[in-house]
């Protein structure tokens, strides 16, 4: 049986805007003292942290961080022309907290949107870490400002409730992303794998916070080679700091009060950005002993992505960094050294004992893509 919402309280938001002349984007930041808050009644409440939280913390595989709303800024200014007229929808996000959802209703007309759409799991709590106690969802739609003030009130976006718990595989979020023309959101990342296959499945543009681990996982390097999914323009230094209640192993100078630092941490993409289209300038030259050939593959190793020599037409071993220098004109990714090479890249084996890792000179190295410049 469906049960209703009921209204619960009535907060306020306090709104500032600022302007970025460097970009030219106008940025709207609201400190949300709260909304309308409804919640299906009989929700279970979140109990203090305490070995609960680890246990909890352990049963959501360490998914549960949350995305800075300056993070989310920097990376989407990069997108404003894909968002005009277009429906987007943050699927891993509880809409009464998620930064993501703020971030589209707030900049909702200055991006020309149609409609926001943001679903929840587990939670009808307004708490950033309610841990997933409840077995049902919430969702929001935002259609724009109705009432001239080009501000999402708390009349304007409506809670809704989900009939199951907001996983993004039910049917009704299903239902909810063939709505959608763009995805942007920071999923879970142990579903990470089934989470792309969905959106490509469904056909849908997106804009989403993933590992840069997931580069090399066999879900997801063809289709970077194929051209249908690319990394974004990424976090500050390669790491990001999200809000959280895990314990950071960031060190002292890292460490930001009620966040965890994760370092790796990218934004993966199939809208068309300009930095896809950058050339990589090489200059250096290709000598046999800066660039020694692989005791186990037919390939050079390449340190620095900077350092690709540009008078080489073999393949040659990156790191797997290099893909934020990817411009799929320049370059062709021929396959990863990771598992063995997946039975990808038989031909490019030499007579070896070992292929769990790229060797040079007896010495193990770490993962490598294998790339081949473009005629
Ligand atoms: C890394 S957190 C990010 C949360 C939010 N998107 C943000 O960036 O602030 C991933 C979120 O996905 C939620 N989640 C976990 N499994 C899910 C599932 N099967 N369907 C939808 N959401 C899920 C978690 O509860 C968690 O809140």
């Amino acid at each position: 049986m469906l049960r209703m919402p009921r209204c619960v309280g009535i907060l306020v938001c306090y709104h500032g805007i600022s302007y970025n002349r460097r970009t030219r984007t106008r940025f709207v930041h609201t400190f949300f003292v709260g909304c309308r808050i409804e919640r299906i009644a009989g929700a279970q409440h979140h109990t203090p942290m305490a070995n609960t939280t680890l246990t909890a913390a352990r049963a959501a595989k360490k998914d549960e961080f949350y995305t800075q709303l300056s993070d989310i800024e920097r990376e989407l200014v990069h997108y404003k022309e894909h968002f005009r007229g277009k429906t987007v929808l943050c699927n891993c996000d509880d809409p009464r907290v998620s930064n993501f959802f703020k971030y589209f209703t707030l900049n909702f007309e200055h991006l020309g949107l149609r409609r926001v759409i943001a679903t929840c799991y587990k939670s009808q709590d307004v708490d950033l870490f309610s841990m997933n106690t409840s077995e049902r969802a919430v969702y929001q739609i935002y259609e724009g400002d109705r009432d001239g003030n080009r501000m999402p009130d708390a009349d304007e976006i409506e809670v809704r409730p989900l009939q199951g718990d907001g996983d993004f595989r039910s049917a009704e979020c299903i239902e909810l992303l063939k709505q959608a023309d763009i995805v942007v959101t920071n999923p879970p990342f142990s579903l990470f794998r089934e989470y792309v296959a969905q959106l490509i499945k469904y056909d849908k543009k997106f804009v989403i916070v993933g590992h840069q681990n997931a580069i090399t996982y066999k879900e997801i390097f063809p289709l970077l080679k194929e051209n249908k999914l690319w990394l974004g323009y990424g976090f500050k230094g390669g790491a990001g700091h999200f809000y959280s209640k895990y314990e950071d192993v960031a060190t002292a100078g890292d460490h930001r009060e009620g966040m965890i630092r994760v370092s790796g941490v990218t934004w993966f993409t199939n809208l068309d950005i300009a930095k896809k289209h950058e050339e990589l300038i090489l200059y250096k030259h290709y000598t046999p002993e800066e660039y020694p050939h692989y005791d186990n593959y037919d390939a050079i190793n390449v340190n620095k992505t900077s350092d690709i020599p540009c008078d080489y037409d073999g393949v040659m071993g990156v790191p797997i960094t290099f893909l934020y220098k990817y411009n799929p004109e320049q370059f062709e990714l021929v396959w990863t050294t990771d598992r063995g090479g997946d039975g990808m890249i038989e031909y490019l084996k030499k007579e070896h004992t070992r292929f769990d890792a790229p060797v040079v000179n007896g010495q193990g190295m770490y993962k490598r893509i294998l790339i081949r410049k473009k005629q």
